[in-house]
């Protein structure tokens, strides 16, 4: 071994590197927490990359704690309770924590002698999930690489078992296909699902949008025509999605609905909870994905609502078995029978081969705060953006796009102008203006051609006095631009 690789994998300097960061991390919490500092010091992507170029060519140093400084100094602080932007979890330090060990175990998850712990944490996982979910003893599923990745799985899954009208699964992994297959989706879904269509070869044929209500929720009365307008132009429909909720507001789907539609006509009702899905863990939100027990498959990020750093995805199945139909792989170094159902060989069902070692970060959680702290994280952040929408609607010169039903609130700013064009364009240099001051990190989004400032309020520190405040400097900019 070499002197730099023997210094490199030292146990001593590890303990040495490792005091020093969680250190320097402490600290970065304190200082995000308190929410003094601005939520990111914004810089032109060339001037980020410039920087980074010029610090590429220095010589190496052997302390990297300048190195991490620098980075977290670069970085948007999510713990900051000025953040309340794009739904990612401020991550509990815990779980932050245990992807360091997990970090270092690397184990792959694929087979099962390289992740035996890591498949049986995520069986355990996966189960309790679909418990909380409503499913019963039969549902089951796994863990993967973010909501993208989980939804793409679900549908190709989909795929491979549902029949459509005809109720005969097309075998797409061993035949191919030359039919139009087609899925329904209402058109405010997360773009991944439309991604996830596209990659499956379906087309912008395949990806059937249905309008929505005036509360961006799926028109479900419209499920009926859509498939027979489908049917009359050779289109297979295979699957319907269901958002649990919706990205741009946060809105869900009637889902008992969808259930009812996709049960009659023989297709997979996949729901997409990758950010609203926790809300069956609360009592009090419970009831926003009535039905969700009653889909095929659905997706629940961890990294959202769930405080677990990213990227951590379950796709849970009503039927396990389900899940074994996604690939049909033959890997003999990984797996002397390609056919055995075992739930341990994560790879067979997972799309990852090597896959982080995700579910120990969830349930280090569960082990040592218990499960209601994702009850109680779903509580808070739901109850206040409600309370900062009727904050919002008193306000003169505000507008509010929709009562919300999660954490995700969209309003904007109007003054006293009439003129829409006008409108949208405040609303941006507004946003514009916030991005490039750094003390409040919020998004925008485009509703029906309108533009409208967007929170998703991500963070538990996060108080209604923060949202007033951020609402006042909304206010100051629209009054001087
Ligand atoms: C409803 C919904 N589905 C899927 C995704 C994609 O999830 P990920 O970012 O984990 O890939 C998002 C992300 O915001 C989402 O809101």
């Amino acid at each position: 071994m070499t002197d730099l690789l023997t210094a490199a994998y030292s146990p001593e300097g590890f303990r040495q590197q490792a005091h020093a960061l969680v250190d320097l991390l402490a600290d970065y919490l304190a200082q995000s927490e308190s929410g003094t500092q601005p939520t990111l010091n914004y810089l032109e992507p060339d001037e980020q990359l410039a920087y980074w170029e010029a610090d590429f060519a220095q010589p190496t140093n052997a302390d990297p704690v300048p190195l991490w400084n620098d980075i977290l100094k670069r970085s948007i602080q999510l713990h900051n309770p000025k953040f309340m932007g794009h739904q990612v979890s401020a991550p509990l330090p815990l779980a932050a924590l245990t992807g360091v060990l997990t970090s270092l175990l690397n184990n792959g998850q694929a087979v099962y002698e390289m992740g035996m712990t890591g498949n049986a944490l995520e069986r355990i996982v996966t189960n309790w999930l679909a418990g909380k979910l409503g499913f019963d003893s039969d549902a089951g599923g796994l863990l993967t690489s973010g909501g993208t990745l989980a939804n793409l799985t679900a549908l190709l899954t989909a795929r491979a078992v549902a029949g459509g009208l005809t109720n005969q699964p097309i075998d797409v992994w061993e035949e191919g296909t030359t039919n139009r297959l087609a899925i329904m989706v209402s058109e405010e879904a997360h773009y991944c699902v439309d991604r996830a269509a596209r990659i499956m070869g379906l087309g912008s044929d395949g990806i059937i949008k249905i309008p929505t209500n005036d509360r961006f929720q799926l028109r479900t009365e419209l499920l009926e025509s859509y498939l027979k307008e489908a049917i009359k132009r050779g289109l297979t429909v295979f699957a319907v999605v269901g958002s649990a909720c919706s990205t741009s507001t946060g809105s869900y789907d009637d889902l008992t609905a969808i259930a009812d539609f996709c049960e009659k006509h023989h297709l997979w009702f996949h729901a997409d909870g990758a950010h609203g899905g926790a809300a069956a863990l609360s009592e009090t939100y419970r009831p926003l994905v009535k039905g969700i027990e009653r889909a095929d498959s659905v997706v629940v990020d961890f990294h959202k609502m769930m405080m677990i750093p990213a990227l951590v995805t379950a796709v849970i199945y009503r039927r396990d078995a389900d899940a074994f139909r996604t690939f049909q792989q033959k890997a003999q170094y990984l797996w002397a029978d390609a056919s055995a159902k075992g739930w341990f060989n994560s790879g067979k069902r997972a799309f990852e081969c090597t896959k982080l070692m995700m579910s120990a970060k969830v349930y280090t959680v569960m082990r040592t705060y218990g499960e209601q702290i994702f009850a109680q994280h779903v509580d808070l952040l739901y109850g206040l953006a409600r309370q900062f929408a009727g904050y919002i609607q008193q306000q003169p010169g505000f507008e509010l796009a929709v009562t919300p039903e999660s954490n995700i609130v969209c309003f904007r700013y109007i003054g006293s102008e009439t003129d829409f064009t006008r409108i949208n364009t405040l609303n941006s240099l507004i946003r514009q203006q916030m991005l490039t001051d750094g003390q409040f990190y919020i998004v925008q989004t485009t509703l029906r051609s309108q533009v409208w400032l967007r929170v998703s309020i991500m963070n538990s520190l996060t108080t209604l006095d923060h949202l007033k405040e951020m609402a006042l400097v909304v206010k100051r900019l629209g009054e001087t631009m």
